[in-house]
């Protein structure tokens, strides 16, 4: 088995955005995306498991000076824990190096464990804590992580 990751533009916005609301609860409009894509900087990678099955996993990042950012990520529910988001997060922070990032950053739900197991797998280490940063369906208010890698990515 050999994962694909390949780089794409603005006219694979639909296709984000399906796999975004296959991922998460609440979706993304495809002209979201196509916006921003349109900002200098932003990037996004589509990631399928073989060479003959379509795109499974998703990852949209920007770099901004010295600084890149996972804006969102996700694996469709059936293509999960076959190392489709590490291979995401590794070239993403690739090109990112390419572009000038010295460091990769995201922000995830404490409470998300495959994301922050993910991220902790490829070493990225705690940056900030934010309290009752993010608000369930239920009402509950949840943390949120940031975390950061130092680029290029060095895999331990
Ligand atoms: C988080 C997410 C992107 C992981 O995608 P994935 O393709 O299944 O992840 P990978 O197969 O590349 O896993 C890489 C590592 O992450 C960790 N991991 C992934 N899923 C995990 C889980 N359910 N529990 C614990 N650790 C997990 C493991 O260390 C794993 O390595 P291993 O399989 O060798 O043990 C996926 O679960 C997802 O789309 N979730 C919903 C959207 C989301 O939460 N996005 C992240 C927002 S910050």
């Amino acid at each position: 088995v050999s994962i694909g990751v390949r780089l794409i533009d603005r006219a694979d916005a639909p296709t984000l955005a399906a796999l975004h609301a296959a991922c998460f609860t609440s979706a993304w409009h495809a002209d979201a995306f196509a916006a921003l894509l349109a900002q200098p900087g932003s990037f996004a990678l589509l990631a399928q498991p073989a060479s003959d099955t379509p795109a499974m996993g998703f990852a949209l990042l920007r770099v901004a000076a010295d600084e890149a950012e996972i804006l969102t990520i996700g694996v469709v529910p059936a293509a999960r824990r076959q190392g489709l988001a590490r291979a995401l997060v590794q070239a993403g922070a690739h090109q990112a190096t390419d572009l000038g990032a010295k460091h990769l950053f995201l922000e995830a739900d404490a409470a998300n464990t495959p994301a922050i197991g993910l991220y902790r797998s490829l070493g990225f280490e705690q940056a900030g804590h934010r309290r009752g940063y993010y608000r369930e369906q239920s009402g509950t208010l949840s943390d949120a992580l940031v975390l950061r890698a130092a680029l290029p990515l060095v895999l331990k």
